[in-house]
């Protein structure tokens, strides 16, 4: 266990942002976690990977730094197995680990930033896929009491890039271990046009989970910031869902507007085209920006702010509303 006053926690969140916890801690399995809690008062933030939030001000309380790791197959069947794997695990550490083992379903997930205790809190997906589809359950210590709760699939009421833990159990639980259920069929999932271009563009002949993981690996580096490069925390807002009659009503301004139907009377709008639309790609002011090969992402070119990129996102949303009269949520947690 490491205690520390005063850190500095730019290497700790993926923006690059220079701000301070007043104390931080880093532990590596449960009892370390209990005992941690059981000595502290101060409100506390949990960082997993730090590749999903803003910092915009110093953190007067405890930040904790899950760094519980290990991959374990705890059941295997003829078809599936089951793994149990800790919330410090690097995400895709654990993408790799599976393609190296031959199991399937986390392939389409490769190179998502973060750890794998903060993948159930938002349902990471990409590609087509989303953590709820091969997710099992998960365990966490319960802050209040200092208990472990287990939580199953339902019980986390995953939602589109949401969960409980970022709802009504928000800042409440501190997950601590998450079980998948992978399979040994290998089940691909290309139907995401971009898979299939970079297929072609690889020359792919025969499928596997390693040629899948590639063509992501290199779509994702083509379209999306390194965060040891520029710093960024992926899509800054999530695509919002509106009406079909809304849409259709759009798309008589805006022809070519980019959306996909999520149930019968709901289209999904890619946020990043309506940036883009409104003149936002590349834009830039001071060290803040917008990454000039996915909107969706604002950046810190260097020494920006929180404070910087939070104003950039503001002004963001006041154009869309203007412009399309549609509300852009952030999908990053600010602090
Ligand atoms: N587009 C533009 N201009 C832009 C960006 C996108 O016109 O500047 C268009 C693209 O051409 C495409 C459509 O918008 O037709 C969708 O773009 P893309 O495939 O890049 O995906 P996205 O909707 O912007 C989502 C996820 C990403 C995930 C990709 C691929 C959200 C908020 N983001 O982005 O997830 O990697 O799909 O599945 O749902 C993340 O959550 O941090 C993240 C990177």
């Amino acid at each position: 266990m490491i205690f520390i006053k005063n850190q500095s926690l730019k290497s700790y969140n993926t923006f690059g942002l220079t701000y301070y916890a007043e104390n931080f801690a880093e532990f590596n399995s449960k009892k370390e976690l209990c005992e941690i809690l059981h000595n502290n008062e101060d409100p506390l933030l949990i960082l997993g990977g730090g590749s999903n939030i803003l910092l915009t001000t110093n953190f007067k309380g405890t930040v904790l730094k899950n760094n519980i790791l290990g991959i374990k197959k705890i059941n295997d069947t003829n078809d599936n197995v089951i793994v149990k794997v800790g919330a410090g695990v690097v995400w895709h550490d654990f993408v790799l680990w599976c393609i190296k083992n031959n199991l399937s379903g986390v392939e389409n997930l490769s190179l998502i930033p973060g750890s794998v205790g903060a993948a159930p809190m938002q349902n990471i997906g990409a590609y087509g896929v989303e953590i709820k589809s091969v997710f099992e359950k998960l365990d966490a210590i319960n802050i209040a009491n200092k208990t472990e709760e287990s939580f199953n699939n339902n019980e986390c009421n995953f939602k589109y890039r949401s969960s409980i833990f970022k709802e009504e159990l928000k800042g409440k639980y501190i997950i601590t271990h998450v079980y998948f259920k992978l399979s040994k069929k290998h089940l691909y999932n290309i139907s995401y046009g971009d898979i299939q271009d970079e297929l072609e563009k690889m020359e792919v002949k025969k499928l596997s989970l390693k040629s899948i993981s590639d063509a992501i690996i290199n779509i994702r580096s083509n379209k999306l910031p390194n965060p040891n490069k520029i710093g960024n925390s992926g899509s800054f807002f999530k695509n919002p869902i509106i009406n079909q009659k809304k849409f259709d009503n759009l798309k008589t301004y805006y022809p070519d507007i980019i959306g996909y139907k999520t149930s019968n009377d709901k289209m999904k709008i890619a946020a990043g085209w309506m940036i883009e639309k409104a003149g936002y790609k590349g834009y830039r002011k001071g060290d803040a920006g917008v990454y000039n090969k996915q909107a969706l992402v604002l950046i810190n070119h260097g020494n920006a702010s929180g404070q910087e990129i939070l104003n950039l996102a503001k002004e963001i949303q006041n154009k869309i509303y203007i412009k399309f009269k549609i509300k852009l949520e952030p999908e990053v947690n600010i602090i």
